[in-house]
């Protein structure tokens, strides 16, 4: 009997060993965004959203005149902190429909990759 609490107390530790190293590994470092993918990151946020987001990404563009609300500002820090890099990359690739008006999905006309690289510079407006 003591011998089979002592394995169960040692697999209870070693269960809790396992976890507390699981918490305590540091998160893996994003891979960080090349120059050259922020550059055409920001070549085709010119061409496919600034007409909405506005050069800076605060929803100042020509047609977010005809939506029915304010854009959420791409360049605040606290809304791109509730979105991860492949939510974006998702919203992007297939639009979203709003109470303020429709996002056009963009798959078919980018490549992932292109999207990516529209990912990266988003990233780069919040500072
Ligand atoms: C026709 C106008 C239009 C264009 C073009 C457009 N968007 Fe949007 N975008 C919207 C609307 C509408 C929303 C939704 C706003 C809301 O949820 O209240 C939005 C939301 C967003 C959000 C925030 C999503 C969230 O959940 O908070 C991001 C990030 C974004 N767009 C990025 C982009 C990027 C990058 C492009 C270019 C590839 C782009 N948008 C092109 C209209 C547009």
């Amino acid at each position: 009997m003591t011998k089979f609490l002592g394995m169960t107390g040692l697999l209870a530790l070693f269960c809790m060993t396992a976890v507390y190293a699981g918490q305590a590994k540091p998160a893996a470092p994003a891979a960080k965004a090349s120059p050259e993918s922020i550059a055409n990151g920001e070549a085709l946020f010119k061409r496919s959203c600034q007409t909405c987001h506005g050069p800076a990404g605060k929803g100042d563009g020509p047609a977010a005149k005809t939506l029915k609300g304010k854009l959420p500002d791409l360049s605040d820090k606290a809304v791109m902190a509730k979105l991860t890099d492949p939510a974006i990359h998702e919203l992007v690739s297939n639009g979203k429909k709003s109470e303020i008006g429709n996002m056009p999905a963009m798959a078919k006309r980018l490549k992932p990759e292109e999207i990516t690289d529209i990912v990266n510079y988003v990233r780069t407006l919040a500072k």
